[in-house]
């Protein structure tokens, strides 16, 4: 266990350097193990999870490779060959179920597992679609640990998505990637396309088009192989969603954030926080390498509470706790609506945004079974919390921020999932000012 303090800060200043998207760059290692040719990743993010990524394919006989330049360099060295042991993915849900999605298509034999928190995430929603295209899975009630066996079937695939999930869209995507059939998912509510994106710039026959019902149908058509591609994988806006918050709820604050990935289906927090009357302005706007990217000034702001629809939830799914403490500090009521997907992330979110501002002086409650309701002071809450973080890196995060600019510090009970998505978050907020350290009872 590693607990820490934050502690009140003075401001934040400077311009901070976020590390690469998570999401993207789980996608670059696994394209990159599939395409014919050498792709070369820029920006990959090098923390926990991804690493677990890379990993799982070099045991599935990838060639994976860090340059003395920084550059990541993958090679498919011929069809996944059956690993020799378990494959351990840690704390990472897009990891394991991106990963079981491309096995699927293969005649192996390959047991995935995670920590505690992985293995209490529902795996159902994954497997039971893939085991429609012949694969067969072995689950733990539905859970990990699972052993699965692929298999290479060449059927035409079609599923309709009951639940706005962007891991399960895309595993089943990757697992229409050997067919020479095509694989049609039907999308009624849209969800980061980062995968369809990346897929094209792979040189896959890939479509998306609305029908008369306004659903997206993602079309893969099979027969194809991937081409290798560089990848420039952008800041991370989930990760980044951290310091802006900090520095809009701190006194004092400026700081730039660099090279943040503004893809329109991950920004839902910007356009919340903007409703709430927060100073973040765009500069440098520019595209690379098929996403949208800014710069992101953020400065001291005066917040005041919101009534967030459930419509938002999929373009911010992962930001709800940091915006529960931009809530906090707001003036006036927050709802938050929508949010049953929040209780089957790295941790129950939505459970612990509620005993969090509760232990920090702030009301929160439920409203029905999927809404919270935030009592924003509009000052400093008083804070001096003890978080228990159970495997939640942005649960750590989050309540890390609120002790920024509470009237007392707030404790987390264990910082150590922080190294699944940011591990230099400590690092970089202390130097931008903040005021956070080790705690010794
Ligand atoms: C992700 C999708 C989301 C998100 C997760 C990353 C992805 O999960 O919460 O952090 O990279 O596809 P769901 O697919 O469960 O919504």
């Amino acid at each position: 266990m590693h607990k820490v303090i934050s502690e009140k800060t003075n401001g934040l200043v400077g311009t901070l350097k976020i590390p690469g998207d998570k999401s993207i760059s789980h996608r670059a290692l696994i394209l990159g193990s599939v395409a014919r040719g050498t792709t070369e990743i820029k920006g990959l993010l090098e923390s926990e999870d991804v690493l677990n990524t890379a990993k799982a394919l070099q045991k599935l006989g990838t060639l994976i490779r860090k340059t003395d330049e920084g550059l990541w360099i993958v090679q498919s060295n011929g069809p996944f060959k059956q690993p020799d042991s378990v494959i351990d993915m840690g704390n990472s849900g897009t990891g394991v179920r991106l990963l079981m999605g491309v096995l699927a298509a293969y005649p192996i034999r390959v047991e995935l597992t995670g920590d505690a928190s992985l293995r209490s995430r529902p795996m159902k929603r994954i497997t039971d679609p893939l085991s429609e295209t012949g694969a067969v899975f072995e689950t733990t009630n539905g859970k990990l640990p699972i052993v699965m066996q692929g298999y290479a079937d060449d059927r035409a695939f079609s599923y309709t998505m009951p639940v706005a999930s962007a891991q399960l869209k895309s595993a089943l995507l990757l697992a229409g990637l050997r067919k020479k059939q095509t694989t049609t998912v039907y999308e009624p509510v849209a969800c980061r396309d980062h995968t369809e994106r990346m897929l094209k710039a792979f040189g896959a026959d890939i479509t998306v088009e609305k029908n008369k019902d306004n659903v997206n149908v993602i079309t893969l058509r099979g027969g194809n192989t991937l081409k290798a591609c560089s990848v420039f994988v952008p800041a991370d806006i989930s990760s980044a969603a951290f310091a802006i918050v900090a520095a809009l709820i701190t006194g004092n604050s400026d700081i730039t954030v660099e090279n943040v990935g503004l893809n329109p289906l991950r920004t839902g927090i910007l356009d919340v926080l903007l409703k709430m009357g927060a100073d973040i302005r765009f500069e440098n706007k520019r595209e690379i390498a098929g996403e949208p990217v800014a710069d992101l000034r953020v400065r001291s702001s005066s917040l005041k509470g919101i009534d967030v629809p459930a419509e938002t939830a999929p373009s911010m799914i992962d930001e709800y706790p940091i915006l529960a403490i931009a809530a906090a500090f707001a003036d006036g009521e927050t709802i938050l609506r929508g949010l049953s997907e929040l209780k089957v992330k790295e941790s129950d979110r939505f459970r612990a945004i509620i005993d969090g501002l509760n232990k920090n002086g702030i009301e929160c409650g439920e409203i029905g079974d999927d809404s919270l309701q935030i009592r924003g002071i509009g000052k400093k809450p008083c804070g001096g919390g003890l978080i228990e973080s159970k495997l939640d890196h942005r649960i750590a995060m989050s309540f890390m921020v609120m002790g920024m600019a509470s009237e007392n510090p707030v404790c987390i009970d264990d910082i150590s999932s922080v190294a699944t998505s940011f591990p230099e978050f400590i690092s970089l907020m202390n130097k931008a000012g903040a005021n956070i350290h080790d705690y010794c009872d």
